[in-house]
């Protein structure tokens, strides 16, 4: 596992440089408008003022500080070092580093390396469980990072929407969480702004009830989970715009998931 973590670690740090200048992620559109949790994610926690979060490969920071700008304590973690040291400077620009911190750290090590503290919220955004090789081993972490009665709240690429190659015509890749990663050379990155220097990754599919058993597994109680015909880039050519940020699948092709949210909590 190493090796492949180790090599999808160096093609994360490449991305960071690309990503912070993007226009895809306006850092300074971000500072300016200074966006707390969306819609979505607010219906799915309520009020967290006061409340303390983690949110696992926090990328550099703009997911999980929105939760800083509503009243949360949030920490962020991730393996890159690269974004890590972005995530603490962004803080530090949205001047919201009292309330935040950013640890360096494999998903699979974070209740080591956060010395086993317990948060009432695991947070988890876009993007994320791909880059996983085993989706019970994440599991037991988030359960291992909670208070009793604390809860994950997910969203993440619907796994049947990563069956599917690159032009969105072909089902290509296994449902299935695989034993062996699939393996994918590229050096491009989902957002504007230039390639990357190092540019094979590891990435891994898991279907739905793999997921759904992890969670179950580990002792978490599923409370809502639902799946979106949209998402927030053109993961596929053929999506189209529908609303700034927002692509969706046009009409004359037929309905499928793009993306879920997922609630949980611990059980006591
Ligand atoms: C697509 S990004 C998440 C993006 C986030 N939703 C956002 O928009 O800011 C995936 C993140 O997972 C991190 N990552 C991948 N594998 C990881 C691992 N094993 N442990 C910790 N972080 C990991 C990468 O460094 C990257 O920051």
């Amino acid at each position: 596992m190493d090796k492949w973590l180790e090599t999808n670690r160096a093609n994360w740090n490449d991305r960071v440089g690309v990503h912070v200048t993007s226009r895809f992620y306006d850092v300074d559109g971000w500072l300016r408008d200074e966006p707390g949790p969306t819609p979505l994610e607010h219906s799915a926690l309520g009020n967290v003022e006061g409340l303390s979060l983690v949110h696992l490969q926090c990328h550099f920071g703009m997911d999980t500080l929105r939760w800083a700008r509503v009243g949360a304590t949030v920490t962020g973690v991730d393996f890159s070092p690269a974004a890590i040291a972005e995530a603490t400077a962004l803080a530090k620009r949205a001047g919201l580093n009292v309330r935040s911190r950013f640890v360096c750290a494999n998903v699979y090590d974070a209740p080591e390396t956060l010395e086993g503290q317990k948060f009432d919220v695991v947070y988890v955004s876009l993007g994320s469980l791909c880059w996983l090789p085993n989706i019970e081993m994440w599991a037991e972490v988030v359960a291992k990072l909670l208070r009793p009665g604390g809860r994950l709240y997910l969203h993440d690429v619907h796994p049947l929407s990563n069956c599917l190659d690159d032009g969105g015509e072909r089902f290509a890749f296994s449902y299935f969480e695989a034993a062996e990663p699939l393996t994918f050379d590229s050096d491009e990155t989902y957002t504007d702004g230039g390639a990357v220097t190092n540019t094979t990754t590891y990435e891994w599919n898991h279907s739905l009830a793999e997921l759904f058993g992890a969670l179950r597994e580990s002792g978490l109680v599923l409370d809502a989970f639902d799946e979106l015909d949209w998402t927030v880039w053109p993961q596929f050519p053929w999506l189209v715009e529908s609303s700034e940020g927002t692509w969706t699948i046009p009409t004359d092709r037929p309905g499928m998931p793009l993306a879920f949210t997922l609630v949980a909590h611990l059980s006591d």
